[in-house]
């Protein structure tokens, strides 16, 4: 999705450049200076060992903080609100001063309010989103955009009742990646090609990956009941569909945000790491789980948030634009964030932004809604060079788009057809295909 990046316009069409010099002409470039050749493997050889040699003290270390983690799962106090802790316990056990967790005590994380009362099921039966006719007295919402007026009278509704559910989805408690993708009921066809490429359910290594389809309610003026039917025969096919009582509309999909969120504490807390992303985006699942591994080894897992970070981002206030806020809106700067066209987090990190979204209010453009919760967190997202959601979409006729290696470095490029994203998944997954090992610049 594409945001403002007055800073930073061009990177990926550099970063393009970049690699694609790199990948078909490095290689040749290699094997026909050999004594290069030489220097350099020889280099990589002493480069090699000394990563051996910290890899077994790593391996060590993991060992150790396993049987930590392991000793405060089995504390049967804990609830799910713990897991927090837990990932914080292991921090400050790795540093060797362990101890017993008290709020509001630490400095990598700032106060938070605990959510004690988790319900065991999603507790939102009936919604009466009447209009807040209060508002409309205002002076400000008599010169807002009449587009805004909707969002502004309906922004105290934040639950609905939830029409397709699957509680269980999570119940073995054995999810390393929940793959969450925003879709709209219409779009069944990218919802097919997720399934049958990176939003597989599978277990890979071991490590088991599910997906679920994000949706709220069709909009007024489509032909509802049948696109009803259709998506709870999709879902009695599949199981993988999420659906609440919101008319899936632009502004409401950070309703959609902060609902997955709350249904994530509810339902799926034990799942390890969440990937949220648009229907229509090229995930690497493979890099995306060796990244995972790496954060994992650097235990940089509890305040993980990662993807195409932007930091200097004002309101767009231009009346065309897509992502227009008008200045009775909003009138500051926003606080860092990630497109949401795909990013990765981990569970701990979720469940505090969900304590912390429910003090804010709702923000029509749900990407900048989730920065301003980590900014209440005190966090900033980190950037990524693999997450590749802004910036590539303006030169579609551009040759990387067609280029497999381009594809097979990264871990999320939007945007793409159904038919390119299956097509590019086959010669990505294809193992004949041979690329030049990515470099990040
Ligand atoms: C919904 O709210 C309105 C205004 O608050 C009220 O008049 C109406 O009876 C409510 N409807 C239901 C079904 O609760
Ligand atoms: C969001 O969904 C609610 C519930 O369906 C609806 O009342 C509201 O108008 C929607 N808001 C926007 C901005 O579309």
């Amino acid at each position: 999705m594409m945001r403002c990046f007055n800073n930073r316009g061009t990177y990926s069409i550099a970063g393009f450049l970049i690699h694609y010099t790199f990948c078909p002409i490095a290689m040749d470039f290699f094997f026909r200076r050999k004594r290069a050749l030489k220097t350099l493997l020889s280099l990589s050889l002493v480069f090699a060992s000394l990563l051996m040699i910290q890899k077994f003290k790593l391996v060590d270390n993991s060992i150790k903080d396993d049987m930590e983690v392991k000793r405060l799962e089995d504390a049967g106090w804990c609830g799910p609100e713990c897991d927090f802790y837990k990932g914080k316990d292991l921090l400050k056990s790795s540093l060797g001063n362990y101890s017993p967790p008290v709020l509001g005590d630490d400095l990598d994380a700032p106060r938070v309010k605990m959510s004690n009362d988790t319900p065991s099921t999603w507790d939102v039966h009936v919604m009466n989103c009447s209009e807040d006719s209060a508002v409309r007295k205002n002076d400000w919402f008599r010169r807002l955009d009449p587009r805004f007026h909707q969002f502004v009278l309906h922004r105290h509704c934040r639950y609905f009742p939830m029409l397709i559910n699957h509680p269980d989805k999570c119940r073995n408690g054995d999810v390393h990646l929940l793959m969450v993708v925003k879709s709209v009921i219409e779009q069944h066809d990218r919802r097919e090609a997720v399934r049958n490429t990176w939003g597989r359910e599978q277990a890979i290594d071991g490590k088991r990956i599910k997906t679920l389809f994000l949706l709220g309610s069709p909009t007024n003026g489509k032909d509802t009941k049948n696109l009803q039917k259709l998506i709870e025969y999709e879902d009695i096919i599949y199981g993988d569909i999420l659906q609440w009582d919101f008319m899936d509309t632009f502004f409401n999909l950070t309703l959609k945000e902060v609902n997955f969120l709350k249904w994530f504490d509810i339902h799926c807390s034990s799942a390890k790491f969440i990937f949220k992303g648009d229907d229509d985006v090229f995930v690497n699942t493979k890099n995306l789980l060796e990244l995972i591994g790496f954060k994992t080894e650097d235990r940089k897992v509890l305040n993980l948030f990662v993807g195409d970070t932007i930091s200097k981002a004002i309101p767009i206030r231009n009346h065309q634009s897509k992502y227009y806020i008008p200045k009775e809106l909003f009138d500051k700067p926003y606080p860092p964030y990630v497109g949401g066209g795909g990013f990765l987090m981990s569970s701990q990190l979720a469940q505090r932004l969900f304590v912390v979204s429910e003090d804010l209010e709702l923000y029509p453009i749900d990407d900048v809604f989730l920065g301003m919760c980590l900014q209440k967190l005190h966090l900033t997202p980190e950037m990524h060079i693999g997450f590749r959601t802004f910036g590539i979409m303006k030169r579609r006729v551009s040759p990387m788009n067609r280029e497999p290696c381009f594809f097979k470095n990264l871990i999320v490029v939007h945007k793409l057809s159904p038919q390119e994203l299956l097509r590019m998944w086959s010669v990505v997954e294809n193992k004949e295909l041979v690329c030049a090992k990515y470099t990040a610049p």
